[in-house]
C-alpha cells in the first residue's frame, strides 16, 4: 500500500471518529428529575394542598427535538402511588415506559422512584405528560415541546417567538378523596371544577384572581407560535383571542394544512399549534377559554378562563378587548366545523400512510350505563351504580398490570375476547334507552389482540343510553390514528363510508366522537406492546370507558417488544382507588 493511500485512510478514519463524537454529542440523552410532593396552592381565595411536579402548577415544560430520547426520574414524595404517562409519545416497542397504571405498570409507591425512557420519533409539535392514576392528573401535568430535528425546519415560516398555553381544571376540594367517594358509592354526581385555568391562573373573571392573571407580551408586527394543551379533566374547550385570527398549523404533534379561524375547539387530551400575528392596534386583548358541553343537564363548570395578550410599548387603552365571537357552550356546529377543517399536510416532507385495506374492522359502541347494586345500595339513579363501557364491556383494572401478565405469561389476569362488535345492535341514538336490557354492562378485563403490522379500522358509535349522549374524546396510547370520517346519528355502511377522506385525513392521538354520532379511525398496528384506549373525560374513564390492545411481536427482534427495565415498580402496594367496585351498604354508611 502506498504512503498516499495510508494517509487517505488515516484521514478518513480520523474524520469518522470525529463524526462519531459529533453524533454522540447530538444524541446525548437528557435527564430530568420530577419530584412529586404535596404543597399549598391558593386560587379563588381558597388554599389547599396538592401533589405537583417540582412544586409548579402546571408542571415544568419539557423541550426536546424530534428524534431525542430522554430519561425522567420520577421521585414519589407524596403519600399515595401514581404513574406518569407521556401523552401522544408513541414509545416504539417500549410500553414499559408508557405509564397507565394497571395497564403497563403498577404505581410508583411513596418513597420510591422510577425512571421513564421517553423516545421521540416522528412526533413534532406539542404534546404533554400527565399522571395516569385515578384523578391525580388534575394537578400533575405539563407540556412537551418538540422542535424539528437539528437541521430541519417547520413547514411554515419560523415564528418570531412562542408561548405554551396549558388549560387545566382547578378544584377547591381535594380531588382524590372526592373521586374515591364517587367511585365507592356509584353516584352519577360529578366532580365539578371551580375554575378553568390558563397556565395555572383563572384570570380576570374569577374571584380573587385578577392580580395573578397571566399576561403574555407580543411585539407589533411579529408572528408567534402558541402551543395549546387541553389538560382539563372533563371538558372540551373553545379558545378565542380578541381581535386576532388564529392559524392552526399542528394537531397532536403532527402538522396540518394551515386553517385560519376566529375560534379554536380543543378536546381534553388534545394539543394544537397555532400561529398568531400581532397586527392590531397595540393594546391589551383577552385570550379566553370557555367550556364546550353537549350533554343533558346543566351541572357543569360554565366559567371562563382568561389571560391577556398585551402588546409591548405604550398605549392608553383602559381595559382589554373581549372577543366578539364566543361560541355558546352547546354549540356543536362550531365544534364540528372546526374539526372538519383539519387536514394532514400529506406532502413529500411530511407524508402520510393511511391504510387503504383493512385487516381488522371493529365497530365499538361508546356508552354510559347503569348496573344494579345489592338492595339498591348505590348512590346513582334508583340506587344503581353509574358505569361506562366500550362494546358494553366496562373495563375493570386488574390487580397486576396487563403488560406484566402478558410478558410473563401470567394467566387469569385478563381475557382476550374484547368483541369486535357490540353484543346487540339497537337504535343507539334513540331516547328512552333506560330499561335494563340497554343500561346493563358487563364489568370485565377484556383486551383485543392484534397481529403485528395489521391494519385496523375502528368505527366508534356514541349511544344515548340513559340519555347519556355526549361527545367522547377517544385517546389511543402507542399510536396515532387517522380520522377518516365522522358524523352525527348512526353510522351507515354505505353512506357514511362514502364520506371518508383517505387522501389527507388528519392524524391525532385523541379524536372526538360527536354526541350521538360516529367517528372512524384507521391505524397500522406496527408498535408491539400493550396499549390503552380510553375516553379522555376522566369520569368516563373511571367508570370503565376503556379497553386495551395487545399488539403481538413481529418475526424479528426489531419488531418485538423490549424487555422491562430492571426497576419496574412492584405490584404490591394497595392503591387508594381502583376500578373494582364492590361497595356494600356498610361501606356507604362509613363515608
Ligand atoms: Cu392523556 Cu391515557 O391519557
Ligand atoms: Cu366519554
Amino acid at each position: 500500500m502506498g504512503m498516499k493511500n495510508i494517509a487517505v485512510r488515516v484521514l478518513l478514519s480520523i474524520s469518522l471518529v470525529i463524526q462519531c463524537i459529533i453524533a454522540q454529542a447530538l444524541a446525548t440523552p437528557k435527564y430530568y428529575d420530577f419530584v412529586l410532593k404535596e404543597s399549598n396552592f391558593t386560587r379563588l381565595c381558597n388554599t389547599k394542598s396538592m401533589l405537583t411536579v417540582n412544586g409548579s402548577f402546571p408542571g415544568p415544560t419539557i423541550y426536546v427535538n424530534a428524534g431525542d430520547t430522554i430519561y425522567v426520574n420520577v421521585h414519589n414524595q407524596g403519600n399515595y402511588g401514581f404513574t406518569i404517562h407521556w401523552h401522544g409519545v408513541m414509545q416504539p416497542r417500549n410500553p414499559w415506559s408508557d405509564g397507565p397504571e394497571y395497564i403497563t405498570q403498577c404505581p410508583i409507591n411513596p418513597g420510591t422512584n422510577f425512571t421513564y425512557q421517553v423516545e421521540f420519533t416522528t412526533e413534532e409539535g406539542t404534546l404533554w405528560w400527565h399522571a395516569h392514576s385515578d384523578w391525580t392528573r388534575s394537578s400533575i401535568h405539563g407540556a412537551i415541546v418538540i422542535k424539528p430535528a437539528p437541521g430541519k425546519t417547520y413547514p411554515f415560516p419560523e415564528p418570531d417567538g412562542e408561548e405554551v398555553i396549558v388549560f387545566s381544571s382547578w378544584y377547591n376540594k381535594d380531588v382524590n378523596s372526592m373521586v374515591d367517594y364517587i367511585l365507592k358509592t356509584g353516584t352519577d354526581k360529578s366532580l365539578i371544577s371551580n375554575a378553568y385555568t390558563i397556565n395555572g391562573q383563572p384570570g380576570d373573571f374569577k374571584d380573587c384572581s385578577k392580580e395573578s392573571t397571566i399576561r403574555m407580551n407580543f411585539e407589533y408586527g411579529k408572528t408567534y407560535l402558541l402551543r395549546l394543551v387541553n389538560a382539563v379533566m372533563n371538558r372540551d374547550l373553545f379558545f378565542m383571542i380578541a381581535g386576532h385570527n388564529q392559524t392552526v398549523v399542528g394537531w397532536d404533534a403532527g402538522y396540518v394544512k394551515p386553517v385560519t379561524t376566529d375560534y379554536i375547539f380543543i378536546s381534553t387530551g388534545q394539543t394544537l399549534d397555532i400561529l398568531v400575528t400581532a397586527n392590531r392596534k397595540p393594546g391589551e386583548y383577552y385570550m379566553i377559554a370557555t367550556p364546550y358541553y353537549d350533554a343533558v343537564g346543566t351541572d357543569f363548570d360554565n366559567s371562563t378562563a382568561s389571560a391577556i395578550f398585551q402588546y409591548t410599548g405604550n398605549y392608553t387603552q383602559k381595559a382589554p378587548y373581549f372577543p366578539v365571537f364566543v361560541p355558546d357552550y352547546a354549540d356543536m356546529a362550531s365544534a364540528r366545523a372546526f374539526v372538519e377543517r383539519l387536514r394532514s399536510l400529506a406532502s413529500e416532507e411530511h407524508p402520510i400512510e393511511v391504510p387503504m385495506e383493512v385487516d381488522t374492522r371493529m365497530f365499538i359502541t361508546v356508552s354510559a350505563n347503569l348496573n344494579p347494586c345489592p338492595n339498591d345500595s348505590c348512590a346513582g339513579p334508583d340506587g344503581y351504580r353509574v358505569l361506562a363501557s366500550l362494546n358494553n364491556i366496562s373495563f375493570v383494572n386488574p390487580a397486576i398490570d396487563i403488560l406484566e401478565a402478558y410478558y410473563r405469561n401470567i394467566s387469569g389476569i385478563y381475557k382476550t375476547d374484547f368483541p369486535d362488535i357490540p353484543p346487540v345492535f339497537f337504535n343507539f341514538t334513540a331516547d328512552d334507552l333506560t330499561t335494563s336490557n340497554y343500561t346493563y354492562t358487563e364489568q370485565a378485563t377484556k383486551v383485543k389482540v392484534l397481529n403485528y403490522n395489521e391494519s385496523v379500522e375502528i368505527i366508534f358509535q356514541g349511544t344515548n343510553v340513559i340519555y347519556g349522549g355526549e361527545d367522547h374524546p377517544m385517546h389511543l396510547h402507542g399510536f396515532k390514528f387517522y380520522l377518516i370520517g365522522s358524523g352525527v346519528g348512526i353510522y351507515k355502511n354505505d353512506t357514511s363510508t362514502s364520506s371518508y377522506n383517505l387522501f389527507d385525513p388528519p392524524r391525532a392521538n385523541t379524536i372526538v366522537v360527536p354526541k350521538n354520532g360516529w367517528a372512524t379511525v384507521r391505524f397500522r398496528a406496527d408498535n408491539p406492546g400493550v396499549w390503552l384506549m380510553h375516553c379522555h373525560f376522566e369520569r368516563h374513564f373511571s367508570w370503565g370507558m376503556d379497553t386495551v390492545f395487545i399488539v403481538k411481536n413481529g418475526d424479528t427482534a426489531e419488531t418485538s417488544v423490549m424487555g422491562p427495565p430492571a426497576n419496574m415498580p412492584p405490584c404490591k402496594y394497595t392503591p387508594l382507588l381502583h376500578h373494582v367496585f364492590n361497595s356494600t351498604e356498610d361501606e356507604l354508611d362509613n363515608i
